[in-house]
């Protein structure tokens, strides 16, 4: 099996694919006037068989692990049977996803049911009205509900990201509320550090915090630095023997981000994207035609590893084509 592989020795056992742009939420870092329908373009997301496809050829070539994103994934009326699908039907192990947590509570039976391996959920804060705020949606206790839901169905996987964001959500009590809510609970926390997209730059000024803050309230607070495993994403985790949780930071700006790098993107077109910041990317869509192109395909995208650049470069301010994250999933 030749197995996907970059000039600079990094492998990618790990794929994340948004299967829409559509998005419900109004996140103020991404789209503050929701998903805006744009009439030339006719909204055709990859279909079903197109990401079956795709995953098939992924398998191939050494991938393990898929996520799907959006967008909203689960705006998707066939959000389900392309979990399943993927699951059962190809070779892939672990299928997972990252959501913004709506209808949780009514999806918590659907999403185990699917054969899941594992759910990012992402909650901004654990205060309704902050949260209400950052995403033009009441919808905390909703969302609790869900992950308490999907919990008592045994599911295990259950990861929380949220985006830090100066004097929103970055002041010692929102660390304090965190911190209690992993105590007992067996999920992981992570802050994101709020990155410069193409749309975003007056709202990246005005929130852009570096996560040091909350590197030294976990110092301080004796949570200790759990060193990188082999297949680690780009979280720092963080351990503490008294809670059931772990905390994470992940720190897109810091100096070895992309060292480590091992996911590439799929856009909800087709494109393929070595990067979540910068302009490399080329449709492979032409060859999810039909079962008998998987040789081609798969000739197409090792080709492209060469072209995979060492770093993003988002320290220069350069953000390549990314206008916001709803188009590449994040
Ligand atoms: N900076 C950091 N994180 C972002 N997300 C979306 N836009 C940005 C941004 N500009 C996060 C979402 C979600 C994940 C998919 O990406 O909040 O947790
Ligand atoms: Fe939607 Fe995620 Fe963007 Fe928020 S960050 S608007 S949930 S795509």
């Amino acid at each position: 099996m030749q197995i996907m592989k970059d000039s600079f020795g990094r492998t990618f056992p790990y794929i994340r694919m948004s299967i829409t742009d559509v998005c419900n939420f109004k996140c103020g870092y991404c789209l503050p006037n929701g998903y805006q329908v744009d009439k030339s373009d006719n909204r055709k997301f990859l279909h079903l068989d197109e990401i079956k496809r795709l995953a098939k050829c992924f398998s191939e070539l050494g991938v393990r692990k898929i996520r799907i994103t959006g967008g909203e994934p689960t705006v998707r009326k066939d959000f389900f049977e392309i979990i399943k699908v993927l699951k059962y039907e190809t070779d892939i192990e672990k299928v997972v996803i990252t959501t913004n947590g709506y209808h949780l509570d009514e999806k918590a039976k659907s999403l185990l049911d699917s054969g899941l391996n594992g759910i990012n959920i992402s909650i901004d804060s654990l205060d309704r009205e902050t949260f209400k705020k950052i995403t033009g949606h009441d919808r905390l206790p909703e969302i609790l509900r869900g992950i308490r839901n999907l919990q008592e169905l045994g599911f295990e996987n259950i990861k929380i990201n949220a985006v830090l964001l100066n004097g929103v959500n970055s002041s010692e009590k929102d660390f304090e509320k965190w911190s209690e809510f992993i105590r007992n609970n067996k999920v992981d926390f992570r802050y994101i550090e709020l990155m410069q997209t193409g749309d975003n730059l007056e709202y990246f000024k005005k929130y852009h915090i570096p996560s040091k803050i909350f590197k030294n309230y976990l110092n301080k607070n004796k949570w200790i630095y759990q060193t990188l495993g082999k297949d680690a994403g780009p979280s720092l985790n963080y351990i503490n023997p008294e809670y059931k949780g772990k905390f994470g930071i992940i720190a897109p700006y810091s100096k070895d981000f992309c060292k480590t790098c091992n996911r590439l993107r799929i856009t909800s077109r087709g494109d393929l994207r070595l990067c979540l910041f910068g302009n490399t990317g080329i449709s492979v869509r032409h060859l999810l035609q039909k079962d008998d192109q998987l040789n081609e395909l798969k000739d197409l995208i090792l080709k492209q590893m060469q072209y995979k650049k060492e770093s993003h470069y988002l320290e220069l301010g350069d953000t390549g084509s990314t206008k916001n994250l709803s188009k590449t999933g994040g």
